[in-house]
């Protein structure tokens, strides 16, 4: 085994990181103030070639791996974890089942705009009533002619409203429960699709999320996205994917909140010395690097599995809810660490443990992480 990055993979991380610190990290607490994020900074990680990292370039990517993809979600998330999970839910929640299971003319219509950042993506499964129980979904995909009829609505959807390309999971026969659902892509603008609430959230607050819905929204059939009775299979095998892009979010987080707390740790002074002369401090930064380091084995191993065409849902799912769980415990030190300012909105170690939280809980929950490697164990 070798526990290193390649001369590419490194390039990439320091592009991303001077990106990140630069000019995301600037307006991250604004963003955050004001629930809106800046275009401007998808359009440049468009020219930095950062949208379609792990796609081929004859499709307008970059034609690296997914390790170099997750390496740039957890450089941005280390500033900004709005930033961070804008690229992952763009790239492995719309782009990637395109890419997996697209017709050449779907690739060539939708991948390659999303690739370039011409396009944004964003993925439609979640439903009123199907949070973890994904299958019970109650948004309906009629076949009429040569197209299908959309009814329904969609809640928490990640680049809502902001997307431009939505991949849409419906049930086109619901007696067949998860076997009757079918994939779909369907473009901003067509009618019928409109935008419901925006959320209003504890964390990720300069990322969007949206209620999607669809009135008698009529798709062409070239829209669907593999083949009737797929839609499940295609959501848990985008989801696999995704739930490694989130882990490294929440690798990232936890790692810009460590970063912040070291440093401050050694310029605050109590009691006549910096407060990391304290060994009681110490041990708590030692934990938590460890802690961090163990969460990027987790999740470099996932996206390395992913790269090597072997099984990686249950190392997804095991990187998810290990470096989640780590995210949210190295924040909430961080603050500690911090004092008082800490619990203030004048350092970024308050927003980043309010943005941890949703790594415990969106592309399937701890429990559905637990549950998901329990039954890969006991298979
Ligand atoms: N890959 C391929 N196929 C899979 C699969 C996988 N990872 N997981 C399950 N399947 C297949 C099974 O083989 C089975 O196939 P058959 O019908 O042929 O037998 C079928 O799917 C049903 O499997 P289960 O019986 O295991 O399904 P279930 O209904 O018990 O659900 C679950 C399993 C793991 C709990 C699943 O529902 C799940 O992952 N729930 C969480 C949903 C989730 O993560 N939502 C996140 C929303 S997206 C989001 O959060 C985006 C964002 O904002 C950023």
């Amino acid at each position: 085994m070798i526990f290193r990055l390649s001369e590419e993979q490194e390039m990439l991380r320091q592009t991303v990181r001077d990106f990140a610190e630069s000019e995301i990290a600037p307006k991250a607490a604004e963003m955050d103030e004001k629930e809106d994020y800046d275009r401007s900074l998808w359009d440049r990680m468009a020219q930095l070639g950062l949208t379609g990292i792990p796609f081929s370039d004859s499709y307008g990517g970059a034609g690296m791996d997914n390790l170099s993809y997750i390496i740039a979600v957890e450089e941005l998330s280390r500033v900004c974890a709005s930033s961070g999970v804008l690229l992952s839910a763009h790239t492995s929640l719309c782009a990637w089942p395109i890419d997996a299971f697209g017709t050449e003319g779907q690739k060539q219509k939708y991948l390659n705009p999303l690739a370039e950042g011409r396009s944004v993506g964003a993925f439609g499964l979640t439903e009123p009533g199907a949070g973890s129980d994904a299958g019970s979904l109650k948004t309906i995909a009629r076949r009429d002619g040569d197209d299908y009829i959309l009814d329904g609505t969609k809640i928490f959807i990640t680049n809502g409203e902001w997307a431009d390309i939505y991949v849409v999971i419906a049930s086109t026969d619901p007696a067949k429960k998860h076997r009757g659902t079918t994939a779909f892509i369907v473009e901003k603008g067509t009618p019928g699709f409109s935008f419901g609430k925006k959320e209003h959230k504890m964390g990720i607050r300069a990322s969007y999320t949206y209620e999607l819905i669809f009135e008698n929204c009529r798709i062409p059939a070239e829209n669907r996205l593999g083949e009737e009775g797929q839609g499940f299979k295609i959501a848990m095998m985008t989801l696999d994917g995704g739930r490694i892009g989130i882990a490294a979010q929440a690798l990232g987080i936890a790692q810009g909140a460590f970063d912040q707390a070291l440093a401050y740790s050694k310029t605050r002074e109590q009691f006549g010395k910096p407060i990391s002369a304290n060994q009681g401090l110490q041990w708590m930064l030692a934990d938590m690097a460890t802690a961090i380091e163990a969460a990027r084995l987790l999740v470099y191993q996932a996206a390395y599995l992913k790269d090597a065409g072997l099984p990686y849902s249950k190392q997804s799912a095991m990187a998810k809810l290990y470096a989640s769980e780590v995210a949210m415990a190295v924040t909430t030190k961080a603050v500690q660490i911090h004092g008082g300012y800490g619990y203030t909105r004048e350092y970024p170690v308050e927003r980043m443990m309010r943005d941890a939280k949703i790594t415990e809980i969106y592309e399937g929950t701890s429990e559905i992480q637990r549950t998901v490697i329990a039954a890969a164990l006991l298979k």
